[in-house]
């Protein structure tokens, strides 16, 4: 089974690009976590583009997610929202509607923020945004606030109750997509 991990910050210390790899460290077996990078090379969202073929970065993203099983997002928080970037990469995703890559997918939200709330807000946008495109969001949230004090010097999850917190949001996914309907488990 493949779980694809998306982050909403571009910079290369994310916390949230580092909850994703601790993520990648509490999968049961046979599970595996892959890290897209490509969200820097998404163009802006513009219906003239929108044509086939698709922009190299938007079909790589769209092959990216139907390959997977599952989709574990981490967002940020900007501006009490869902990054820009990021919700212009699910504009791109989202079409066309009705045949859209994340159209019934299992997809999961977690988030980081340097603030006390650990972007809740996005994560509760994000969460609205993917169900208006037809994922299917996992309820829960996982908020990793003031998040330089969660991890170490090398980015490594050290806070024991958001670890075990990660673990049942990625216990979650894997469980919906083994319980999935039988066409959605063949995959698994
Ligand atoms: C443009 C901008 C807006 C931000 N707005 C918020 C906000 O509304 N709420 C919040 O908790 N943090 C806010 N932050 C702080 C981010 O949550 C913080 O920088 C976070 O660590 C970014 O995630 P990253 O470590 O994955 O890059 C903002 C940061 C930026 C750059």
């Amino acid at each position: 089974m493949k779980i694809l991990g998306i982050s909403g910050s571009l910079r290369s210390g994310s916390h949230n690009t580092d909850l994703l790899r601790a993520a990648a460290e509490l999968l049961p077996p046979g599970v595996e976590l892959e890290l897209w990078d490509g969200l820097k090379a998404v163009p802006p969202y513009d219906a003239d583009d929108d044509v086939q073929p698709a922009p190299a970065t938007v079909t790589e993203l769209r092959e990216a997610i139907a390959a997977a099983d599952a989709v574990l997002f981490a967002t940020p928080e900007y501006n009490s929202s869902v990054p820009g970037v990021l919700k212009n990469a699910l504009d791109w995703v989202s079409r066309p509607l009705k045949t859209n890559a994340l159209r019934n997918k299992p997809v999961a939200v977690v988030g980081a923020s340097t603030g006390a709330f650990g972007a809740v807000w996005a994560q509760a946008e994000l969460r609205k945004v993917l169900a208006a495109i037809g994922a299917r969001v996992l309820e829960g949230d996982l908020a990793a606030g003031h998040a330089p004090s969660r991890f170490d010097e090398d980015g490594r999850l050290v806070d024991p109750e958001l670890r075990e917190q990660l673990g049942e949001v990625v216990d979650g996914l894997v469980t919906e997509v083994r319980g999935a309907p039988a066409a959605l488990a063949e995959t698994a």
